[in-house]
């Protein structure tokens, strides 16, 4: 069986609490070249990494984070809810990653939450992602994702040197209907990318993806076979939580950096 490459879903997060530094540096142990984290904004325009907009599942911090400032989150234990082995890890500032990224030659997929913080935070998201993406050495070593369409058009006005992938998930209506809509809006971005959740795909919906010029990377695939039968249907990338588990050639493959 032949696999398509993997980028590890939130760094290795069946290994690791996940969206933390220890998640992401468990890649270099496992020879995991690429992986993807999640990443919001605070009240001081700080652009931390985190997936859900409340802390509570993976902090032991409660409630929202619009609100708060940077001293605030670095008081949180972002571990410890995974396992006492990762007590004290903390929720990291997009910047660390960059820092990680320029030091390792690791690859990742920053993913900006469809952020529901006001108007003027969410400029400052922007304008942080745009700051801390400065410090990257190698431009090429990010692919910048989003479900927000918006969020993905002001980065592009801002920093267009970023290669952008939308985010999709299918609905009910027929599959090559949404395609149709997913090129539509990864053309309007200027995508190099679409990055589609796994369930209702097809062979003939890929094949739309890839003949219209994009990579298609889909999420979130931790069964080998489906990510086999993904690859075999032309899909670039599998996003999982279970990089460990694919063969080293697919873990090593850079499809970030490797278009
Ligand atoms: O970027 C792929 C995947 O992470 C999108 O969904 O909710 O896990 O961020 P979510
Ligand atoms: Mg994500």
């Amino acid at each position: 069986m032949t696999y398509p490459s993997v980028i590890a879903h939130r760094g290795m997060s069946s290994l690791a609490p996940e969206n933390t530094m220890a998640a992401f540096v468990k890649c270099i142990d496992y020879g995991v070249s690429s992986f993807e984290f999640d990443v919001d904004v605070i009240a001081d325009g700080s652009v931390i990494v985190i997936h859900d907009n409340r802390l509570d599942r993976t902090t032991d911090g409660k409630g929202g984070y619009y609100n708060l400032q940077f001293k605030d989150i670095r008081k949180l234990d972002a571990g410890n809810w995974f396992s006492p082995t990762y007590k004290f890890e903390r929720i990291p500032e997009l910047v660390s990653v960059v820092e990680l990224l320029n030091s390792t030659g690791l690859e990742a997929n920053l993913e900006i939450k469809p952020s529901k913080a006001g108007f003027e935070l969410r400029n400052a998201l922007v304008d942080g992602i745009v700051a801390s993406l400065a410090k990257l050495e190698n431009p090429d070593s990010i692919l910048v994702s989003s479900f927000d369409m918006d969020l993905l058009t002001s980065l592009k006005a801002r920093a267009p040197q970023y290669r952008r992938a939308c985010l999709f998930e299918p609905s009910i209506a027929p599959i090559m209907e949404q395609v149709d809509e997913w090129i539509k809006q990864a053309s309007k971005v200027e995508a190099v990318a679409i990055h589609p959740c796994y369930y209702g795909l097809t062979e003939e919906a890929i094949h739309a993806m890839t003949e219209a010029g994009f990579q298609v990377n889909v999420w979130t695939v931790n069964d080998l076979e489906r990510a086999a039968q993904l690859g075999s249907w032309g899909a670039h990338s599998v996003i999982t939580d279970r990089a460990q588990d694919f063969p080293q050639e697919a873990r090593s493959a850079r499809p970030i950096s490797n278009r």
